[in-house]
């Protein structure tokens, strides 16, 4: 008998990607994207019609559905359900003020940190809400519920009493970490008044059942599912480069960062997923490809022929504010040009910034964890750019081993969806696809001139 077939969902910042896969195998059997509009705020109802165009031939074949999605993001509802503004992403800053505000409101940082797991900055969904009451009264008025880019999506599809898991709602600022449960008392202190929240669901149970049969599972966020899908083991470390940069890994004990440099999520499998989070990544890459009038692959080539530190040329990569550091309103630097630097130190410049921000990131993540990286595991577009794999290892000064080539988040959400229609006590065991390990010299120069920019 063939095996069911599960519907795996990412919908990020950029796309939805869908992944139908065998569920007892973990096999990819067909794909589908679709793009979203750009932006950091958006309305919410682009990601159902990206759902819909992706899915399109896919859904009917799937037994079961799970979806990840961008974390934090804030879908304020009215008492019909529809939008009462733009959904305003993760990576949108405008709630900075907003932030600062309701960790004082909180009794500071530490105690922040205690009751919901993070020091809030402006991705969590609270300062979206309070910078709503604060900026749109109107719209805050007439919201009636609030929910993650991933529940609209999965309500989407179920219809009905809408529903999140606790890695998705760990990233909203008003979840304990340590309850496992809603604050709604944050929730309304943020925006003003009660709002209605989704009902929590653990991984691996049923959400809902649709009225055609498909079981669909809690679904999480898109660092929680990606972390499911590469099975992470104790001392790994995931590196992710996409539109954001994120170093996490999966901890036995909740985390409590009251320095805000590691957010204390929880996972998607009854754990935690500390982490830190860049706000700058692939596109630090995509400025210079296109000053440089070249793509990802052309600018990697260029980037290794020129030597380690780029003849003197440093970037500090803040370009649209940024989160680790805190910045919200920082723009970028470039130091050291000379009337010699070449596109080919531009290029290298360019990786090593990426590279040294994503670097900080994994020592605020070990500096909290006490985890020692054993392994760093590099995911993410640009995870596949030949320039990353001779470059990552020198600056982390640890091999580096990249997954072959794939959509982690929509195959962690398969996996869910298969874990859901097993019923069983873990996820089912898919095994990671070939992965090849990276070495290289340290240089920790590169770093060191980083640091000193960074620092100034
Ligand atoms: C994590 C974060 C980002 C988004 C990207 O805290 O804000 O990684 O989840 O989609």
């Amino acid at each position: 008998m063939a095996a069911d077939l599960v519907l795996g969902i990412d919908s990020s910042t950029q796309s939805t990607k869908a992944l139908l896969v065998d569920a007892g195998s973990g096999e990819v059997v067909a794909r589908g994207s679709a793009r979203h509009p750009d932006g950091t705020s958006v309305d919410p109802r682009a990601w159902l019609d990206a759902f819909d165009q992706a899915t399109d031939g896919l859904l009917d074949r799937a037994t079961a559905l799970a979806v990840g999605g961008q974390q934090h993001g804030m879908v304020a509802l009215d008492s019909a359900d529809l939008p009462v503004h733009d959904a305003i992403l993760w990576n949108d800053t405008r709630s900075s003020g907003a932030a600062l505000d309701l960790i004082a409101e909180m009794g500071g940082p530490e105690a922040c940190a205690d009751a919901v797991g993070s020091v809030l900055v402006a991705s969590f969904t609270s300062t979206k809400l309070r910078w709503l009451r604060d900026h749109e009264p109107e719209a805050a008025g007439r919201t009636h519920r609030v929910l993650l880019p991933h529940d609209y999506v999965s309500r989407h599809v179920t219809g009905g009493d809408p529903f999140t898991d606790r890695g998705d709602a760990s990233g909203t600022g008003y979840f304990s970490t340590a309850e496992d449960d809603w604050l709604p008392e944050i929730a309304e202190a943020a925006l003003g008044h009660a709002v209605a929240l989704p009902r929590i669901v653990a991984s691996g149970e049923v959400a809902a059942t649709t009225a055609s049969g498909l079981v669909v599972g809690a679904g999480t966020g898109d660092n929680m599912a990606a972390a499911l899908a590469l099975d992470l083991e104790p001392g790994d470390v995931v590196v992710s480069i996409g539109t954001s940069g994120v170093a996490s890994a999966i901890t036995e004990a909740r985390i409590c960062d009251g320095t805000g440099s590691v957010t204390g999520f929880a996972d998607a499998t009854g754990h935690f997923l500390p982490m830190a989070t860049t706000m700058n990544a692939a596109r630090i890459l995509d400025l210079q490809a296109r000053l440089l009038g070249v793509d990802h692959e052309e600018l990697g080539r260029l980037a290794l022929t020129a030597p380690p530190g780029a003849n003197g040329l440093t970037i500090l990569p803040y370009y649209d504010g940024e989160r680790t550091p805190n910045r919200p309103d920082s723009t970028g630097t470039w130091a050291g040009l000379t009337s010699s630097t070449s596109r080919e130190d531009i290029a290298r410049a360019a990786f090593e910034a990426l590279l040294c921000s994503l670097a900080d990131a994994v020592d605020h993540l070990s500096g909290q964890t006490g985890l020692i990286p054993r392994r760093i595991l590099m995911v993410g577009g640009a995870a596949s750019n030949e320039a990353v794999h001779a470059i990552a290892p020198a600056i982390f000064e640890t091999p580096v081993t990249v997954p072959a080539p794939g959509e982690y988040v929509a195959l962690g959400a398969a996996r869910q969806a298969a874990w859901t229609l097993a019923g069983s006590k873990a996820p089912p065991s898919w095994g990671l696809a070939d992965a090849r390990t990276y070495e290289a010299e340290p240089t920790p120069h590169v770093r060191e001139a980083y640091a000193l920019l960074r620092d100034h």
